[in-house]
């Protein structure tokens, strides 16, 4: 008789750690399943919802990691902090794209992705009980860090008559990090250099790190430009800037981004990294390196596309009587809800009668009730015939 291994009739259930329920929902699959579960039916579903870029990355780029891949160096475990050489060329992109110069070694971390450095950051600085500012509209894995570090957050409200910038009167001297973003997702808007050093005097008056998610940095429009906040006096000492391959070189597969100030916030997130993972696959470090040090004819080319889809959608929209403020960079367009429901009505309206995914501003915080967030990552016919399947609701 072979040994049968005897089920329990009543396994004790798992129960998850305390820091598993204090998560913040995940607002967003929900929407995601149902878009599924529509096309899985045969409809022609539209995704507006997420912000996952469609064009291919380019060839330079994935020719570097074609050939990285066949060298065995990356085979073997490499530095816990990552390549050397992918830190110098950070820096080079830091020099030519913002006039920033900054120490490789010192000034550098390598992250796998900059959504789990946003998290490490968090896990670094925040005792439980520890006040963290997060924008409000913003994106949510702000917060998802600050929970699991068991830290609060506090909201900075981005209105439309502050022209979505942070309202600082809400502004908390005690909490130990705030985080901002410009160009802003959900929003679309940039923030001026005068914002970034009025936020690093309160930053450095209060003692508070500053984390800038740069993560939109190459995507503006009009001929606007993107502020870094290394490149604004007492930057580098007041906190740390976030940075992706993800976007401006539709490398969001890849997971490679980078964090990027302060020396001694770097040393604290490298020690975390250390605890972890390893760093990112040497192969792929190569090919972010042709990346930033590449040609960047397609950045610009890419701008121009998100440009372009945006004014078509905005176009179509006015024909209809929907006016929507034109986005001045990030991949999104920030839209007023037309018409009385709220934003998740709307969206779910939009969705079961047209097809079309929106983002509803309520699951980016409560001040983004009121609108939708829209995503420039589909072609420009599908986001005419998005804009005319509104339009048939309106
Ligand atoms: C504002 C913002 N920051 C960070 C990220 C994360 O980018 P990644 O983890 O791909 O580097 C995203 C991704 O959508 C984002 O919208």
């Amino acid at each position: 008789m072979p040994f049968m291994i005897q089920s329990r009739t009543s396994p004790k259930p798992i129960s998850p750690a305390d820091r598993m329920r204090a998560l913040p929902q995940q607002f967003f699959a929900q929407l995601v399943n149902k878009a599924e579960t529509l096309r899985q039916e045969g409809y022609d579903v539209i995704n507006l919802g997420q912000g996952n870029p469609d064009q291919a990355t380019p060839e330079n780029i994935v020719s570097a990691l074609q050939s990285a891949a066949t060298d065995s160096r990356y085979h073997k475990y490499i530095p816990f902090s990552g390549l050397q050489s992918m830190k110098t060329a950070v820096a080079a992109w830091y020099q030519s794209r913002y006039g920033v110069t900054i120490d490789p070694a010192r000034h550098v971390a390598i992250l796998i992705g900059s959504k789990i450095g946003l998290q490490e950051l968090s896990l670094a600085l925040l005792n439980p009980g520890d006040r963290a500012m997060v924008p409000d509209p913003g994106y949510p894995d702000y917060w998802s860090g600050i929970r699991l570090a068991g830290a609060d957050m506090v909201s900075l409200p981005l209105e439309a008559d502050l022209n979505f910038l942070p309202d600082l009167s809400h502004w908390d001297p005690k909490a130990k990090l705030a985080f901002f973003n410009y160009p802003n997702n959900p929003t679309g808007r940039l923030a001026s250099g005068e914002f970034f050093d009025e936020v690093i005097n309160l930053a450095i008056r209060d003692g508070i790190t500053l984390a800038h998610d740069l993560a939109y940095g190459d995507i503006t429009f009009d001929g606007k430009q993107a502020v870094s906040l290394l490149s604004r006096p007492g930057g580098i000492e007041a906190g740390i800037e976030f940075t992706t391959v993800s976007k401006s070189y539709n490398m969001a597969g890849w997971r490679l981004g980078f964090a990027v100030g302060n020396p001694e916030i770097i040393r604290y997130l490298e020690i975390l990294q250390d605890h972890l993972h390893c760093s990112q696959f040497g192969a792929v470090q190569q090919a972010g390196i042709e990346a930033l040090t590449g040609p960047q004819d397609s950045v610009k080319a890419l701008v121009n596309r998100y440009q372009s889809r945006r004014d078509a959608f905005i176009n179509e929209a006015k024909k209809f009587g929907w006016q929507i403020p034109p986005s001045e960079g990030s991949i999104f367009m920030w839209c007023p809800v037309p018409t009385k429901e709220t934003a998740v009505e709307f969206a779910e309206r939009v969705l079961a009668q047209e097809k079309v995914v929106l983002a509803p501003g309520s699951g980016f915080g409560r001040v983004g009730e009121g609108y939708v967030r829209i995503s420039l990552t589909a072609s420009t016919s599908q986001l005419i015939d998005a804009a005319q399947r509104i339009g048939r609701l309106l």
